[in-house]
C-alpha cells in the first residue's frame, strides 16, 4: 500500500484530496501543526517521518492581497518550501504534485497561454508561486506541478461562498467584468490528481508544469451572476437574491494587482495524460447541488435563507 502525504488538508483541495485519494493508498493528512512551510526543518522532519511515495502539496500562502505586505512569508511558503519538499521526495524516490496558478501570467493577451509561455506575474503572491514552480523543477525529481484558477468548493473562503451570503444579504452586487478565469471546484482538481497519480510510470518519464482547470473562462461578473442563477435553480429559492451589475477594476482597488485575463489552455495534460476536466458551469452546478443540500439538511447556517 504506498503512503501517500498531504501537507494543507484542512484547505479547499487537502480536503477534498482526503477523500479522492483515499483508493490509491494510505493518505496521511498534514495541518500546519504536522509540517510548518514557514520552517524548512519542519518540512523535512515531517517527510523522514511519514517516508511517503507520494507527496501531494495542498498548503500555501493563498491570500493575494496580504501578500504584498507579507512577501517575505509568502516567499517562504510558497516560494522555498516546495523545494524543500522536492529535495525530501527525490530522496525518497517519491513523486511531487504541486499546485501553481495561472496568476504566474501578466493576463495581458487574450490568447490562452501555454505551458512554455514566458511567464511575467504582476503580484507578490504570483511572483512567490512562481518561485516554487522554479524550486521544484531545479531539484530534477519525479513531479507534477498543476497551474489552476480560481479554486472554490462548499468550505473555506472562497469567490462562491462569499457570494452566496451577499447575494442574501444586499440588494446589489458589484463585480468586475474586467478580469477573466477559469473557476475551479476543488472537488474535481482532487479527483483529476487521483486520475494522474494512477499514471505513476508516465509522471516519471513526462514531469513538468501542466495547466489543469475547469473547461472554459469567465469573467467575475458573469461567475457572480452564474452563481446565483444556478443556485436559485437548485435550492429552489427563486426569491430574495441580489443583482448583479457589472464594474470595473479601477472602480474596485485591491491592494494587489491582478492580471487580467490569464486564462490557459489545457490541451498539453490532456494529449500526454488523457485528463480533461469538465466545463466551468457544470463543475459550479455539482458543487452548489452539494451547498443546497446542506441548506435542506440543515447541516450548515450558512446564508440560510
Ligand atoms: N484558491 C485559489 O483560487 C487558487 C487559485 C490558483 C491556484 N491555487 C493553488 O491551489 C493550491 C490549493 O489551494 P486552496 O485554495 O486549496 O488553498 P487554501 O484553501 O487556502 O488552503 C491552503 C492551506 O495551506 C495551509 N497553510 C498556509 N500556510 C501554511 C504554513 N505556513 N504551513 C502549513 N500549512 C499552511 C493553510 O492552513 P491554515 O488553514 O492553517 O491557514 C490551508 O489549510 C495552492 O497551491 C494554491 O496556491 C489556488
Amino acid at each position: 500500500m504506498q503512503r501517500i502525504l498531504v501537507p494543507g488538508r484542512n484547505g479547499q483541495v487537502g480536503w477534498e484530496l482526503l477523500t479522492a485519494l483515499a483508493p490509491l493508498g494510505t493518505v496521511i493528512g498534514l495541518d500546519r501543526s504536522g509540517m510548518d512551510l514557514a520552517n524548512p526543518d519542519s518540512i523535512r522532519r515531517a517527510i523522514r517521518d511519514a517516508k511517503p511515495d507520494v507527496i501531494v502539496n495542498a498548503a500555501a500562502y493563498n491570500n493575494v492581497d496580504r501578500a504584498e505586505s507579507e512577501s517575505a512569508l509568502a516567499m517562504q511558503v510558497n516560494g522555498i518550501a516546495p523545494g524543500v519538499m522536492a529535495e525530501e521526495a527525490k530522496r525518497l524516490g517519491a513523486i511531487l504534485v504541486h499546485y501553481s496558478t495561472d496568476y504566474v501570467f501578466d493576463g495581458e493577451r487574450d490568447q490562452p497561454y501555454v505551458e512554455g509561455d514566458p511567464p511575467n506575474p504582476v503580484n507578490a503572491y504570483g511572483k512567490s508561486k512562481l518561485a516554487g514552480e522554479r524550486a521544484v523543477e531545479a531539484v530534477g525529481g519525479h513531479y507534477l506541478t498543476l497551474r489552476t484558477s480560481w479554486v472554490y468548493s462548499a468550505r473555506g473562503s472562497n469567490f462562491v461562498l462569499t457570494v452566496l451570503r451577499l447575494a442574501r444579504e444586499k440588494p446589489e452586487l458589484s463585480v468586475v467584468d474586467d478580469q477573466s478565469g477559469s473557476p475551479t471546484w476543488a472537488r474535481a482538481l482532487a479527483r483529476a490528481t487521483a486520475e494522474l497519480l494512477r499514471r505513476k510510470d508516465l509522471i516519471a518519464r513526462e514531469s513538468g508544469v501542466y495547466h489543469l482547470v475547469a473547461g472554459g473562462h469567465t469573467s467575475r461578473y458573469a461567475f457572480a451572476r452564474a452563481i446565483i442563477d444556478i443556485m436559485k435553480e437548485v435550492s429552489r429559492i427563486p426569491d430574495g437574491w441580489a443583482s448583479v451589475k457589472p464594474i470595473t477594476t479601477d472602480q474596485y482597488p485591491l491592494p494587489a494587482r491582478r492580471p487580467p485575463h490569464p486564462v490557459t489552455s489545457t490541451t498539453k495534460i490532456r494529449e500526454l495524460f488523457g485528463i480533461e476536466m469538465p466545463r466551468w458551469e457544470d463543475q459550479l452546478r455539482s458543487c452548489l447541488s452539494d451547498i443546497a443540500a446542506s441548506w435542506r439538511t440543515g447541516s450548515t447556517s450558512l446564508v440560510l435563507p
